[in-house]
């Protein structure tokens, strides 16, 4: 407990105002750890239940930052001059997997996604204890607005894609941005598997994990329940800070 306090306290000092589950994927690191959150896993309930919730986190979570520092360790070791993984953050890695080394490639793309949706999943999502039906907010409500019509037209769009994708994956919201030709854009898009919209050059800010893992341990195959729970527990005001946070991100596009 004192560490999370620790680590909140930095957080809102100096990494704006992102949830700590998502800071710190922006730097290089030795090691991953499960990211500290804002909230315990029974305040989820009941949109998301507990004992899921947990094993999803300490389970599935865990095990893709295991693979991924395993991988960053053999990727070190081998490594004698030049650059490598330990002087990159996961999230330069995703937005330049074809320059990773074959040997690493494949394993680094697929856990160290994995690594990154869930960071941003936990970030995304907060307890609702009174059943609030939540709305957009700040500038993301105006750019959902913008591009989408309303948020009921994204939010039955969202809905749409996330329920008729075939098998496991994720559905996102994403900043499209272009610094080189001056754009900006909003998109939904999903990805199959572990794989994460980054790597395509998006910026996500808001992302369902719809694995059968989030949430067949009481729902069994109800994937539509499960999708229309996790709209309660969506934190716009997070979605908004990530969205901030990218834009004020340096990210490198070479290695
Ligand atoms: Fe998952």
């Amino acid at each position: 407990m004192f560490i999370l306090m620790l680590f909140s306290l930095l957080c809102s000092v100096e990494c704006s105002k992102i949830a700590p589950a998502f800071y710190g994927l922006e730097r290089p690191a030795l090691e991953y750890e499960l990211p500290p959150l804002l909230y315990t896993f029974d305040e989820l309930e009941p949109y998301i239940d507990e004992g899921m919730a947990k094993i999803h986190y300490y389970e599935y979570h865990r095990a893709y930052i295991q693979e991924v520092n395993s991988i960053l360790r053999k990727w070190r070791r081998n490594t004698f001059k030049g650059k490598h993984a330990s002087r990159m953050s996961i999230i330069d890695i995703l937005r330049n997997v074809s320059h990773i080394p074959p040997t690493y490639r494949n394993n680094l793309k697929n856990f160290g996604s994995g690594l990154v949706n869930h960071n941003l999943y936990w970030a995304t999502i907060s307890p609702n204890p009174h059943g609030e039906h939540r709305i957009p907010v700040g500038e993301v409500s105006q750019q959902i607005n913008s591009k989408f019509g309303s948020f009921q037209e994204f939010k039955a769009t969202f809905t749409d894609m996330a329920a008729n994708h075939f098998g496991s994956g994720f559905v996102w919201l994403c900043r499209n941005y272009s610094a080189a030709e001056n754009s900006e854009d909003m998109i939904i898009v999903t990805t199959e598997n572990e794989n994460s919209p980054i790597s395509q050059g998006l910026l996500p800010i808001l992302g369902v994990d719809i694995w059968e893992h989030a949430y067949n341990l009481k729902l069994h195959n109800q994937k539509a329940k499960y999708i229309e729970n996790w709209w309660y527990l969506v934190d716009w005001r997070q979605v908004n800070n990530l969205a901030d946070w990218w834009m004020g991100l340096k990210l490198h596009d070479e290695l």
